[in-house]
């Protein structure tokens, strides 16, 4: 799905130029490639175009001047489209890294949303062990209570027929921490046991019915298995939060290398989109980079629409459609440069240094 983005052309850089252009690595392509760029165009459009048709026959210094504007020219050009080629290679490598990567990490987001399911149907399920654990264990203290009840009536029932009371009988008080609150009152009651005293107190021992025992040992152990789930419950769910803060992560993770992508995508395609228009202009200039060539073949070859100045307007227009400049006019026409062209052969009569070769300029340019 991101290979919408290398074939999708111009449309796409105009709209990430805007936020890519802010990043480090677009800057680069304008320190390096854009502004080098616009320079040779307005060295191109005022040192040459302009000064040709503002010079006339007087203008002595002009061969010597052109010959250095050309020289610039040149090495800029080749500076720059070096650069370009460079930043291609780089970005093209930053894609691919970027694209395996998110590849990757897409997996590890499928393996973690399969682990969190898990992880949720084990909360879920340590839930419902908990809610049975809280039914059976207040089942449990049910039972209990009745079992208390039963024991409470029956020493009623004694101490109305023999109003005989015995001593106080500390109930196996429950302290329970239940939710629901174990049982905790009537407790204390005097006990007696109708049934076998013959007419004298006996002290029961109510701890020692087997019934009573049996409740207390249910109400406890349903207790400690509720205690039980809980604690299983909580250690579930800190690991489903855990796997949640993993799955979090990742997904930011592959958001930032989603954002690196489309800066790296939007270098890619302006690189590789103007790397087609320097070289062809590199390869058009070749041969006319020597210097045994005369500065107004060199002239006249440079200002040739449709050998070098086609190819300036192309790799300008690349750039002003992706916003990545602003106009400031540097466009070329064709009627402009065949006037250009007239009026340098009209001059080139008029100053003779217009027809040496390159190599019998010895003057130092400025810019070298
Ligand atoms: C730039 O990116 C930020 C988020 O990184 C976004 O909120 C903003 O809308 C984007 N701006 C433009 C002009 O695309
Ligand atoms: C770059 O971002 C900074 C703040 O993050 C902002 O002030 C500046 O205007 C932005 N520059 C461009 C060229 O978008
Ligand atoms: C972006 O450019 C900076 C310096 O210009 C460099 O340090 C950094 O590694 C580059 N990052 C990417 C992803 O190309
Ligand atoms: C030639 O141009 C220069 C400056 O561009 C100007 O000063 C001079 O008057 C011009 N000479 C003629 C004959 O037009
Ligand atoms: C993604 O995961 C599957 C199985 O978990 C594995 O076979 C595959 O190689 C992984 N792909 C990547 C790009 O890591
Ligand atoms: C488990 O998934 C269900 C259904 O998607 C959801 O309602 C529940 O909140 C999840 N459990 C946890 C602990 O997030
Ligand atoms: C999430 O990322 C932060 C820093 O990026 C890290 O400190 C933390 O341990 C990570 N958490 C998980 C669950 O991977
Ligand atoms: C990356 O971001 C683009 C939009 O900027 C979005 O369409 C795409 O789905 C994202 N890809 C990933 C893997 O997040
Ligand atoms: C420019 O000159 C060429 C011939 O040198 C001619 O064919 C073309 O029509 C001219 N174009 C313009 C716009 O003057």
């Amino acid at each position: 799905m991101m290979f919408r983005y290398i074939v999708l052309f111009l449309l796409p850089i105009a709209i990430r130029c805007e936020n890519a252009s802010n990043s480090s690595n677009t800057s680069e392509l304008h320190i390096l490639v854009i502004s080098p760029f616009q320079h040779v165009l307005s060295l191109f459009k005022s040192d040459i175009v302009d000064k040709l048709m503002n010079a006339n026959h007087s203008s002595s210094d002009l061969p010597d001047e052109l010959h250095c504007t050309i020289q610039e020219i040149q090495s800029s050009l080749q500076q720059t489209t070096l650069a370009n080629q460079r930043l291609f290679n780089q970005a093209a490598l930053h894609v691919s890294d970027a694209l395996e990567s998110i590849s990757r990490m897409e997996n590890e987001t499928t393996e973690t949303e399969i682990l969190l399911n898990e992880l949720n149907t084990t909360v879920e399920t340590a839930k419902e062990d908990v809610r049975l654990a809280e039914i059976a264990a207040k089942k449990a203290v049910e039972l209990f209570s009745y079992a208390i009840d039963t024991y409470r009536a029956i020493m009623y029932r004694n101490r109305y027929r023999e109003n005989d009371y015995g001593g106080d009988y500390q109930f196996g008080r429950y302290n329970g921490q239940h939710h629901f609150g174990g049982y905790s009152g009537g407790n204390r009651f005097p006990f007696h046991t109708g049934l076998h005293s013959r007419g004298t107190n006996c002290h029961f021992d109510v701890r020692h019915d087997s019934l009573y025992k049996a409740n207390a040992k249910a109400m406890h152990e349903a207790d400690d298995k509720l205690k039980k789930q809980q604690v299983q419950l909580k250690n579930e769910l800190v690991k489903y939060r855990s796997m949640e803060s993993q799955l979090r992560n990742i997904s930011e993770q592959v958001m930032e290398l989603n954002t690196t992508l489309q800066e790296q995508q939007t270098i890619k395609i302006m690189t590789e989109a103007l790397n087609e228009d320097f070289q062809m202009v590199a390869n058009r200039l070749k041969p006319f980079s020597s210097s045994s060539k005369r500065l107004l073949d060199v002239l006249m070859y440079i200002l040739d629409y449709q050998s070098i100045v086609e190819l300036f307007n192309s790799a300008y227009n690349k750039l002003l459609t992706a916003s990545t400049i602003e106009s400031t006019d540097l466009e070329l026409s064709r009627e402009m440069m065949n006037k250009t062209k007239q009026k340098l052969i009209y001059l080139s009569a008029k100053l003779p240094r217009m027809r040496y070769r390159r190599k019998q300029f010895h003057r130092l340019c400025a810019h070298q």
